[in-house]
C-alpha cells in the first residue's frame, strides 16, 4: 500500500530547529500538498526539556532520550539540527542503520563522515539530504546534483562564512581592528561567543569539503584542504587593497587540474569589479563555473534560522515526494577516491606583502633580490607612510603567479633580512 505520511523525528530545536518545527506545526497544509504525503512531526530531541522555547510545541513532543526517536521504528526520518560532530555523527549513523532518512544541516558532519554516510544510506536504501549544511538558504547541493549535472564543474569560489564576511566588511568601512569587529558582529548576533570555527576558517574548510565533493564527486576532506583565517589583516591592508584595486574577502577557492584538484580557504584580494568582492554583510556567494553552463552565480543569507530552515524543510519535501513515488529519487553519489589534493606550496597563486622596513638605502634591492632568488616575479612595488622618527617604511608589493611555495619562502626570506622589521601582511591575491 502506498504511503500516506511520514513520520519526523527532530533532533535540535535551537535557532534552526524552532523553525522548522514552526514550518512544520503550522505551514502543514501547504507544505502537505506539495510533498504529497502528511508530514507528521513525531518527537523532538533536545538536552534539556524545560527551557523556555521560540516556538510553542506541546511538551509531550519533546524529549531528551535519543532512544525515543533513534529506536522508534514508527519515526522514518530524522531531520538533525543539532550540530557538533560527536554525538550527532553516531545518532545518525544509528538511524541510517535502522533505515531511516536523515535530513541534516550539520557540516561538521557531513564534511568529517559524509561519505561513510552516503554509503551507509546506500546500503540500507535511505536518503541523506544535507542542502542546509552549505550556504544555509541557497540551494547549492541541488543545483550541483540536478541543474549542473550535466557539466564538468571546473572551479568553485566562494565567500562561504558570513561571519568572516561581516567583521572584514566592518573593517573595511570603518577601519575596526580585528577584535572589535568580531565583538560587534557578536553583538549583531553573526558570530558565536567563541568565535574560532569562523575567525581561523575551519567552518568554511568544512563547507568547502562538501561542495568540492560534490562538484568533482571525489574525496575532498577537511584535512586535505589548505586553511588560513583572518587573525592578522589590519585595517591598513584594506587601504592598501582598495587603492591597488582590491577588496579582502575569505576565499574559498577550489578548482580541477589534471588528475588533481586545488582546495583552499585564506584571505585574498579580490578584484573590486569580482561578483565576490561585492558579496555585503554576512551574506553568502558561491560562483561556479561549468564547462557547458559557463559561469553561475548563487547568492543569498547563508545562516540564519530562517533560511536554514527553508533549505531543511525543502528536503523534507523531497524526500516525502520521493517515498510517495516510490521511487529513490537522488541518484545514489559515487567518489572517485584516485584524485587527490594538490599540497599548497604547488599551487599557483598570487601574493600581496606589507613589509616594514628600515627606510635606508639598499632596502629595495635587497628586498628585490630575494623575489629574484626565489623566481617570484613582482607586479606592482610601492613605498608607503614613512614613520620619520623611527626611520622605517612600509613596502607594499604585489606579485605575478607563482607557485606558493616560492612565495611563502620569500616572506619568510625577507622577514629574516638585516633591514626589514618584519612582513607585517602576506596574503594571497585572487
Ligand atoms: N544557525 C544558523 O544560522 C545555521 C546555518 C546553517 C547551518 N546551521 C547548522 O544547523 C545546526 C543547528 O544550529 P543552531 O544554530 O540551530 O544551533 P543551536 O541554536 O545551538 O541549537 C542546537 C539545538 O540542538 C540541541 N542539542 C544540541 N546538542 C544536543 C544533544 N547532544 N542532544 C540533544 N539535543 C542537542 C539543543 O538542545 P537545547 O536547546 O536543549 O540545548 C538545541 O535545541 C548546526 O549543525 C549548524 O551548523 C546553522
Amino acid at each position: 500500500m502506498a504511503a500516506t505520511s511520514l513520520s519526523v523525528g527532530l533532533i535540535g530545536l535551537g535557532t534552526v530547529g524552532s523553525q522548522v518545527a514552526e514550518r512544520l506545526l503550522n505551514g502543514l497544509p501547504q507544505l502537505n500538498r506539495r510533498a504529497g504525503l502528511e508530514l507528521c512531526l513525531e518527537k523532538i530531541l533536545v538536552r534539556d526539556v524545560a527551557k523556555p522555547r521560540a516556538v510553542t510545541v506541546a511538551p509531550a513532543l519533546l524529549t531528551a532520550d535519543p532512544a525515543e526517536l533513534l529506536d522508534n521504528p514508527t519515526i522514518q526520518v530524522i531531520v538533525e539540527v543539532a550540530g557538533g560532530d560527536e554525538p550527532m555523527h553516531s545518532y545518525l549513523q544509528r538511524a541510517i542503520s535502522a533505515g531511516k532518512h536523515v535530513v541534516t544541516a550539520n557540516k561538521a558532519v557531513m564534511a568529517n563522515h559524509g561519505m561513510q554516510l552516503l554509503a551507509l544510506a546506500a546500503e540500507k536504501n535511505a536518503d541523506v539530504y544535507f542542502e542546509a549544511a552549505v550556504g544555509g538558504g541557497i540551494p547549492l547541493i541541488s543545483t550541483f546534483r540536478t541543474d549542473l549535472q550535466a557539466n564538468r564543474i571546473e572551479r568553485v569560489s566562494a565567500v562561504i562564512n558570513g561571519t568572516t564576511n561581516y567583521v572584514l566588511g566592518r573593517m573595511s568601512a570603518d577601519g575596526l581592528p580585528l577584535e572589535y569587529a568580531v565583538r560587534e558582529a557578536q553583538a549583531a548576533g553573526y558570530a558565536e561567543a567563541d568565535p574560532t570555527d569562523d575567525v581561523d576558517g575551519f567552518d568554511a574548510t568544512y563547507k568547502l569539503a562538501i561542495l568540492g565533493s560534490i562538484a568533482y564527486e571525489i574525496s575532498v576532506r577537511p584535512q586535505d584542504i589548505y586553511r588560513e583565517g583572518i587573525k592578522g589583516i589590519e585595517p591598513v591592508d584594506f587601504r592598501y587593497a582598495r587603492e591597488l584595486g582590491y577588496a579582502i574577502k575569505l576565499i574559498a577557492h577550489t578548482q580541477r587540474h589534471p588528475g588533481r584538484v586545488e582546495a583552499r580557504v585564506h584571505p585574498a584580494l579580490v578584484p573590486l569589479d569580482h561578483p565576490l568582492a561585492q558579496v555585503e554583510g554576512a551574506d553568502n556567494a558561491v560562483f561556479v563555473e561549468g564547462d557547458l553552463v559557463g559561469r553561475v552565480l548563487l547568492v543569498g543569507q547563508g545562516a540564519g534560522g530562517r533560511p536554514t530552515a527553508s533549505a531543511v524543510v525543502g528536503d523534507l519535501i523531497d524526500l516525502a515526494r520521493s517515498i510517495r513515488r516510490g521511487v529513490q529519487h537522488r541518484p545514489s553519489f559515487s567518489f572517485d577516491d584516485r584524485i587527490g589534493v594538490i599540497p599548497m606550496g604547488e599551487v599557483e597563486t598570487r601574493a600581496y606583502y606589507r613589509i616594514r622596513a628600515e627606510d635606508r638605502a639598499g632596502v629595495v634591492a635587497a628586498v628585490g633580490q630575494v623575489f629574484a632568488e626565489e623566481g617570484v616575479s613582482i607586479s606592482s612595488f610601492i613605498q608607503k607612510d614613512a614613520w620619520v622618527e623611527e626611520k622605517t617604511a612600509e613596502l607594499v608589493i604585489t606579485t605575478h603567479p607563482t607557485a606558493d611555495m616560492r612565495l611563502q619562502r620569500a616572506r619568510q626570506r625577507i622577514a629574516e633580512l638585516e633591514l626589514v622589521r618584519a612582513v607585517s601582511a602576506f596574503l594571497r591575491v585572487f
